[in-house]
């Protein structure tokens, strides 16, 4: 394992400008990068607060795994991410342990970042999510 802590945590949430504007005003929370995912449905933003990070996650439809997840739950906690400098080889170490992956190999996620998410079976019931660059 060679996790560097954790990256951020990521918050579902219905309106994008919204939620920036209330993390901006209750936690002074800094934008850092805003972007659609194409290939997860969704447009994020990650806001800087001090030395941790959220990222904030809208649905851009309904079929989609944020979108579903709203429809679901509501808005709310959605997943915890942890640093890596190499996504594949995280990947490899999580299947060799054990672990349940939805990502099979890495994929984009914001301006340069790369992504893979594990299984929610995996960590007691938490979706988790390994990234690396930016
Ligand atoms: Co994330």
């Amino acid at each position: 394992m060679s996790l560097r802590g954790i990256h951020h945590v990521g918050v579902a949430i219905a309106d994008l400008d919204e939620a920036i504007a209330t993390y901006e005003r209750l936690f002074g929370a800094i934008v850092e990068h805003r972007g659609l995912i194409e290939g997860q449905g969704v447009e994020a933003a990650y806001l800087r607060i001090g030395a941790g990070r959220v990222e904030l996650l809208a649905a851009t439809g309904e079929d989609s795994p944020v979108g579903r997840f709203l429809a679901r739950r509501g808005p709310g906690m959605h997943h915890l991410a942890f640093e890596t400098e190499d996504v594949d080889r995280e990947l490899r170490v999580l299947a060799a342990a054990g672990a349940q992956l939805i990502d099979e190999t890495p994929r984009p996620g914001l301006e340069g970042f790369q992504t893979a998410f594990v299984h929610p079976d995996a960590a007691y019931g938490v979706l988790t999510e390994v990234v690396s660059g930016g």
